[in-house]
């Protein structure tokens, strides 16, 4: 079995009636954004984000779970897949799920009107249903996602990234969304505000090691349905090159700094960086440190009596670190 198919063994009623609801949810008047959507629901995701809701919601709470735990995985997906058609706007990316992004397909003014339609249908979906404690938790990663994009963009322009700037970035762009997850998930069932807190860090946690994955993934070329190699192009300095930055000579770190503001189009240059950073251990300290919040994630769980759906969490956790797409 795969991976993915056994985390979501003990929750696949629930992820077959989440999808109607992210459907359904979806829905709108106008023509063209219905085509639009069309398209996204068929290219789905690996939808890693509603599984968090459901995982936590039953582990917290002994299997028990309720309307709203669905609703709450409904909107930490249309916010994802908000937060994806404006991500490749500003990345400038033409693939996303081994398809063209809508960028691609439908050009910059439509995306970027589509990801706004996807968010406030997420924020009503919660309004609507008065679901105000949890409408608060994914408010929250909402400003912490536009605050994270926007600081990797000035690091990007001014080229003066440090490892504790790295880690508040994809704290904020990735992370917060996935410990919005785990938080609703306890909340959804009526989880103490403790419990709440304790599911939001472990979802802090595992979603820093999540993205320091998708960062790692750019250093290859693997096929993942979405392009690799681009951060160097966008100017992204990552925690590979970071590390590498600050344990070369001042010479090699001009030489770097140098390519990546004037020649970080130029293909053969990236790849002579990408190979210098491989040849400097960036890499394989990447590989620790991501090992090192897989390593806070898993202490938090093990704080929780063993269940089905604690055993789904850990091999969950695995996979973020495991997995190949
Ligand atoms: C991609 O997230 C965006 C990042 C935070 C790296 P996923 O890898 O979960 O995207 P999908 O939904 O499976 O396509
Ligand atoms: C992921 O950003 C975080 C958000 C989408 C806000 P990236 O730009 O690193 O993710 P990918 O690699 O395009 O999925
Ligand atoms: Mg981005
Ligand atoms: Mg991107």
């Amino acid at each position: 079995m795969k991976p993915i198919q056994k985390i979501k063994q003990p929750i696949l009623k629930e992820m077959e009636l989440f999808e109607e609801k992210f459907k359904e949810s979806m829905v709108s008047q106008a023509p063209l954004l219905n085509r639009i959507t069309y398209y996204i629901v068929r290219r789905k995701g690996k939808q890693m984000r509603p599984m968090f809701v459901f995982l936590v919601a039953k582990m917290v709470s002994d299997g028990k779970f309720d309307e709203r735990t669905y609703r709450g995985a409904a909107i930490v997906e249309l916010i994802h897949t908000a937060t994806l058609v404006h991500d490749d706007i500003v990345d400038d990316s033409n693939q996303r799920r081994g398809f063209f992004s809508i960028n691609a397909l439908w050009k910059n003014k439509i995306a970027v009107l589509v990801g706004d339609y996807l968010l406030s249908k997420g924020l009503l979906l919660s309004i609507d249903n008065d679901d105000f404690d949890l409408l608060k938790l994914i408010s929250i990663a909402v400003r912490e996602m536009s605050e994270g994009e926007l600081l990797q963009i000035e690091k990007a322009r001014k080229l003066d990234i440090t490892e504790e700037v790295y880690f508040e970035i994809i704290r904020k762009k990735t992370a917060t969304l996935i410990a919005a997850c785990c938080g609703i998930g306890a909340a959804s069932v009526g989880s103490n505000e403790e419990t709440i807190q304790k599911m939001r860090q472990f979802g802090e946690y595992i979603g820093i090691a999540f993205q320091i994955k998708d960062d790692l993934f750019d250093y290859t070329d693997d096929k993942i349905g979405k392009p690799t190699g681009i951060d160097i192009k966008e100017k992204k300095m990552t925690l590979p090159l970071i590390y590498t930055l600050n344990n070369c000579s001042k010479k090699e770190k001009n030489w770097i700094i140098n390519s990546v503001k004037k020649y970080n189009k130029d293909k053969k240059r990236v790849k002579e960086i990408i190979a210098f950073v491989k040849a400097n251990g960036g890499i394989e300290y990447t590989h620790q440190k991501m090992h090192e919040y897989k390593n806070k994630a898993i202490q938090i769980l093990n704080e929780f009596p063993d269940s089905t759906y604690k055993s789904g969490l850990l091999t969950m956790i695995d996979y973020v670190v495991d997995r190949k797409i």
